[in-house]
């Protein structure tokens, strides 16, 4: 595996970031791999995260062939897959897979799970094999985010459709990060956390995917410390601020930027 070059961080480093805590493992204190576990997970989940339902619309996929790229726990995978979707999911990370391959066993469902850099995928998958390839905050924290692209355009059908989610540049968490507030991640000393501007979308995507929808969604407004304790009190600045006001700053300033494109 590639360990980087003049202290860059490399795959390596992505994979034992995310081994030792695989994404939203937190997310419940049941005992984790049961039932309750991974109910409460996604209950957190989509709490927090609203906009992922109806940003993936898991139900319009049913019967027709989805890849996610990095999916973690499986949350959304199983969202595909109990939407009827017959699911393909590959992660770096052995543990997160683990516990993916795990979920779906508990709830019964068919899936097909890969332990995988994405950056390398054509040798796993079949080209132009699939309708949807779908990746929610991954792409952006491995080394050649362009890599995963090319792989996506060679595995999506020429009638596909790419959905993703990279972090914004220009958003309040941004802003907080830069000064000193927040970090990207749960869990300090993620390796690489790359964000966008929609320019730079485009030049990622350049020559393979036609950018069609192109929004931001989504600024985390509850008070940490008692959001660890499973507490959802908003931060006295939002509390403050009007609903129609906070929605507007999240189109304007949200971490989410959500994607959509279609092959060219
Ligand atoms: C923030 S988590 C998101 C997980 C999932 N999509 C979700 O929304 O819960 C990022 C995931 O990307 C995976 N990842 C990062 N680089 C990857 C790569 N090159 N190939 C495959 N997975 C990768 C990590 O292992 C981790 O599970």
């Amino acid at each position: 595996m590639d360990m980087g070059t003049n202290n860059e961080p490399g795959i390596a480093d992505v994979l034992g970031y995310w081994n030792r805590r695989p994404c939203n493992i937190r997310h419940s204190r049941k005992d984790v791999g049961t039932r309750e576990y991974f109910d409460e997970v996604e209950a957190r989940k989509y709490r927090v995260e609203p906009h992922i339902p109806e940003f993936a619309s898991f139900a319009h996929w049913s019967g027709r062939r989805v890849l996610e790229i990095g999916c973690g726990i499986g949350t959304d995978a199983v969202s595909f897959a109990r939407a009827g979707a017959e699911y393909t999911g590959v992660d770096l990370s052995d543990v997160s897979l683990a516990m993916a391959r795990r979920r779906f066993e508990v709830f019964g469902l068919d899936g097909q799970l890969f332990c995988h850099n994405a950056e390398q995928l054509d040798a796993v998958v079949a080209p132009a094999s699939f309708d949807l390839v779908y990746s929610f905050g991954v792409i952006h924290h491995t080394p050649q985010p362009r890599a995963v692209i090319e792989c996506a355009r060679r595995l999506v059908k020429p009638d596909g459709e790419l959905r993703i989610m990279l972090y914004a540049r220009h958003s309040w968490k941004a802003i907080m990060i830069e000064e000193g507030f927040d970090q990207p991640e749960a869990q300090s000393g993620c390796p690489i956390a790359l964000t966008y501007t929609p320019e730079d979308v485009r030049r990622l995507l350049d020559g393979l995917f036609d950018v069609t929808e192109m929004r931001q969604a989504h600024i985390f407004p509850y008070v940490i410390d008692k959001y660890l304790r499973y507490e959802y009190e908003l931060q006295p600045w939002f509390k403050a601020m009007p609903t129609e006001l906070f929605a507007a700053l999240e189109r304007k300033l949200g971490w989410h930027l959500l994607v959509v494109a279609r092959p060219i």
